[in-house]
């Protein structure tokens, strides 16, 4: 039996389709414990990861835990893995940890989740993203309403992932020993900057979408606006503006890992063009 949190994610969701379809048993944990879109005998379980004792009984007869990062409970919930016989545990994290920057909001509650799986004695495997493709859904509404498209960071050249690649990943570190204590950082296949994912996007929905970069003191009043708290977005100014993070360089893990060239941008794009009508 394998638990998977965050199972009604973006990540959660693949993996959870990723371990059913190679014939696992899974629990996937969320608060809602939703149950909708998941496959077939797939165990729906509501629990809050900062609330450990919600989770506790669904780590019951568990093997191996994919974990969320961040979360108020995760020292306890490790204890309680480690007590209830769990053998693997895969941490979420990014690729901001391996800045080893405390700082930085972002980096330092990746960190602090690392810390307390490497505490835990549990065999363990960090997944490092970049960026995720999903954050693209971001501007679903942007798009829907007109071709001239406002995005953040117009300088940042980044290797964006499919999450679908990332659950593809993780499912080989929870279902063997290979990647116990290993730290797979995983990217794209491509470094794209912000306009060129318009374009491509524009090119699945047989429009011609134009990127017009954001002044970073716009993006700033519209993260904080849209509710992010500072820390983060000056972690995220860190990463994007000063340069902290380089996130444009393709690494070959994914391939390395899984046989399989990680999936295009232009692929998310046609998989999820709902989304952008
Ligand atoms: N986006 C990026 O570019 C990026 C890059 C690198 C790393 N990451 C890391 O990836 C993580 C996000 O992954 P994602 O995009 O797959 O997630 P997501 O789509 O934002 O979904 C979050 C999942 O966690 C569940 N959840 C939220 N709060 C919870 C709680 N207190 N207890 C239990 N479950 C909870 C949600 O379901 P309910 O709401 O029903 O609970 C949902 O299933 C973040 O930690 C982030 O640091 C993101």
């Amino acid at each position: 039996m394998f638990l998977v949190t965050g199972a009604t994610g973006n990540v959660g969701a693949e993996l959870v389709r990723a371990l059913a379809e190679s014939g696992e048993r899974v629990r996937a944990v969320s608060r809602s414990g939703r149950s909708e879109g998941l496959p077939a005998g797939v165990e729906a379980v509501a629990g809050d990861l900062n609330r450990p004792e919600t989770v506790r009984a669904a780590l019951d007869g568990v093997r191996g835990l994919f974990l969320m990062p961040g979360y108020g409970g995760q020292r306890q919930i490790l204890a309680d893995a480690r007590t209830a016989g769990v053998r693997r545990v895969v941490l979420l994290s990014g690729l901001s940890a391996g800045t080893g920057d405390r700082d930085n909001a972002v980096a330092g509650y990746l960190l602090d989740a690392e810390d307390a799986v490497r505490d835990s004695g549990l065999a363990w495997t960090f997944v490092h993203p970049t960026s995720f493709m999903t954050n693209a859904l971001r501007l679903a509404d942007q798009i829907r309403d007109g071709d001239t498209v406002r995005v953040p960071f117009p300088d940042a050249r980044t290797t964006d992932i499919d999450p679908y690649d990332i659950a593809q990943v993780a499912l080989r570190a929870l279902l063997s020993d290979e990647f116990a204590g290993r730290v797979l950082e995983v990217t794209g296949p491509e470094a794209l900057l912000p306009a060129d994912r318009v374009r491509i996007r524009g090119a699945a929905l047989g429009r011609e979408l134009r990127a017009v970069g954001l002044e970073h003191e716009e993006t700033r009043a519209e993260m904080g606006a849209a509710g992010v708290p500072k820390p983060y977005v000056d972690a995220f100014f860190g990463f994007f503006v000063d340069g902290t993070l380089d996130e444009s360089v393709v690494l070959p893990t994914v391939e390395l890992v899984t046989g399989r060239a990680p999936r295009t941008f232009a692929r998310w794009a046609r998989d999820h063009m709902d989304a952008f009508r």
